[in-house]
């Protein structure tokens, strides 16, 4: 071993191995501490984000490392081929969002998703390079790292890039995707390369090594974006995409922003709800859900009765009719915003919500002209006991996104071009559909349902959260919120409950494996709802934080394998 490996080798041990007092994830009890807090779908990458707290990093130096990390340890999901959405609240007051959705490519168009007889070929919208939008989380975590970090590149970085190249053993779960992955993996030489020893599955505990990835993250160490944007990794994703078909060019590449838009904000009860607007349809969605549940009062022995799930579900398919019809990406389409997210719009829907459930094709989009007012992404919750709290989601949409791996450069593209309405009323992926709002047009964004989300009590950040999930991460989101907000559960009793789902169209209450008594059903379906099941639905990454007792809760998603950490 040379000094050098042996050095990092040693960073590495401190990092990561040096034991730490700390309570299991999946203890009853959210992680409790006094300084700081990490949250995310990997043990590692939490880990990453902590030890950069330690160091004197703000909440955002420590949210970048682990988007970073991530990449490394979460491949599935975590990325630098994707993109994401992150919602800052500074210390002093002010609310950021950070969108580095991706974008169609310049040559983008529906037609070539449909096969001779006019019909969409999913094949094409959902996997291979053809699927994917140009990547933007490169720009989008060193944007948000240059403007309101206070660390270098360099240093957040290096975590990530020790991680790939010396590699760390592998848990079990992720061996376990891996191989659950295999065939798709077959279909792609550099992913298999990445992802198997020769074809052969890669077994829990053994060591997984990327040094095309760490080519890649010491490339975006040492040039900044450009390297990615511009430099020899551009080349590659380039060379890669041209090789197997797609239309990601070096201009497309050349041309990609993040760009920070205003935080979408609302209020629900004596909280501020602050959340990433269009792109996304999630903040939109949730403020407009709260607006409408704000009408009413649950009491604690209420929770989980067929009368809550009701409301609930028949609010949400309002709010998924309003999606499919006036969301879109705003550079390219005029969201409503101001009418969707107002009291009085929300108090229209509530009037609607009788006591037998509404079947969804009588469910329609609101008109705004009838109004003058105005397996996979994730996420990651960081708070740095200054008052700073970032929420991040990112993703490169299905489990391994594309599943093709740039070769060379060690990392997986997305396919989220399925995100955008490839014809009007086509369901993709999650079942959603869309219309003009969300159409492929050249250079634009896809919708997302990505919820990254910070509730503020007397100004002060009092709940990160967030969650993949495709269609299902709004209302997952909202009803961790309600449990912590109306029911008083501590973040990791509002993560674990049972959770349920409808978004409109199909039309149909989806419920955890578990999580719906047999007579709770009988009463939902006497009030006209249809009952499916589904095996979980979403994993929050959760920060709560008591201002009064200086405590800060951390708690991870027991549907998942991340960790809370704090100091
Ligand atoms: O942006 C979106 O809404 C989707 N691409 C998210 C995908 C997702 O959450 C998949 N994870 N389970």
């Amino acid at each position: 071993m040379s000094i050098y490996s042996k050095k990092v080798f040693l960073v590495f041990c401190i990092l990561f191995f040096v034991p730490e007092f700390s309570v299991r994830a999946d203890a009853p009890d959210p992680v409790r501490r006094k300084n700081g807090m990490v949250v995310s779908a990997s043990n590692l990458a939490s880990k990453v984000g902590l030890q950069v707290l330690k160091k004197g990093g703000n909440a955002v130096d420590a949210a970048v490392a682990v988007g970073f990390a991530l990449a490394v340890t979460y491949p599935s999901a975590g990325n630098i081929g994707g993109g994401g959405f992150m919602v800052i609240h500074l210390k002093d007051g002010k609310n950021i969002t950070i969108d580095y959705r991706e974008k169609a490519p310049i040559n983008a168009a529906s037609e070539m998703y449909f096969d001779e007889k006019g019909s969409v070929d999913t094949n094409k919208i959902q996997e291979g390079v053809l699927s994917s939008g140009v990547p933007g989380s490169v720009a989008g975590l060193i944007y948000a790292l240059e403007k309101y970090g206070t660390l270098k590149l360099a240093d957040v970085i290096q975590p990530a890039i020790n991680l790939a190249e010396i590699g760390f053993p592998l848990e079990y779960r992720l061996a376990q995707s891996f191989k659950s992955y295999l065939d798709y993996f077959k279909k792609y030489e550099s992913s298999l390369k990445i992802f198997s020893k020769n074809g052969l599955p890669y077994l829990e505990g053994e060591i997984f090594k990327q040094p095309d990835l760490a080519f890649t993250l010491k490339q975006i160490k040492e040039k900044g974006r450009d390297s990615f944007y511009k430099g020899k990794v551009a080349e590659l994703i380039v060379q890669q995409s041209k090789k197997l078909g797609g239309i990601i060019t070096l201009e497309d590449l050349e041309n990609y922003q993040a760009v920070e838009r205003q935080a979408i904000t609302g209020s629900y009860k004596e909280f501020e709800v602050v959340s990433m607007g269009p792109p996304s349809a999630g903040g939109i969605g949730l403020i407009q859900l709260l607006n409408v549940l704000e009408n009413l009062n649950f009491s604690k022995a209420e929770w989980g009765s067929s009368k809550y799930i009701h409301v609930l579900v028949e609010a949400m398919k309002y709010v998924y009719a309003d999606r499919s019809v006036h969301l879109g990406d705003e550079d390219f389409y005029p969201v409503p915003k101001g009418w969707l997210l107002s009291k009085r719009y929300s108090k229209e829907i509530f009037g609607k919500i009788s006591d037998e459930a509404i079947a969804s094709e009588k469910v329609f989009a609101g008109n705004p002209k009838l109004y003058k007012e105005s397996e996979e992404t994730t996420h990651y919750s960081v708070y740095d006991g200054q008052g700073n709290a970032v929420s991040t989601t990112t993703t490169i949409n299905s489990g391994y996104g594309s599943k093709v791996v740039v070769d060379g450069a060690g990392f997986l593209l997305n396919n989220e071009m399925d995100d955008f309405s490839v014809q009007p009323g086509f369901a993709n992926q999650f079942g959603l559909i869309g219309s003009k709002a969300n159409s492929i047009e050249p250079g634009k964004r896809m919708l997302s349902s990505m919820t990254p989300t910070i509730i503020l009590k007397d100004g002060f950040p009092y709940l990160i959260a967030g969650s993949p999930g495709g269609s299902t991460i709004l209302t997952v989101v909202l009803q961790v919120i309600l449990n912590c907000i109306n029911f008083k559960m501590d973040i990791q009793e509002a993560i674990n409950q049972p959770r349920f789902h409808h978004q409109w169209l199909p039309d149909q209450i989806d419920y955890e494996e578990f999580g719906m008594a047999v007579d709770v059903i009988d009463n939902l379906v006497k009030r006209g709802h249809k009952i499916g099941q589904i095996k979980s639905l979403g994993r929050v990454e959760g920060i709560l934080i008591d201002i009064e007792n200086n405590i800060i809760f951390g708690a991870t998603d027991p549907r998942g394998f991340g960790s809370a950490e704090g100091y």
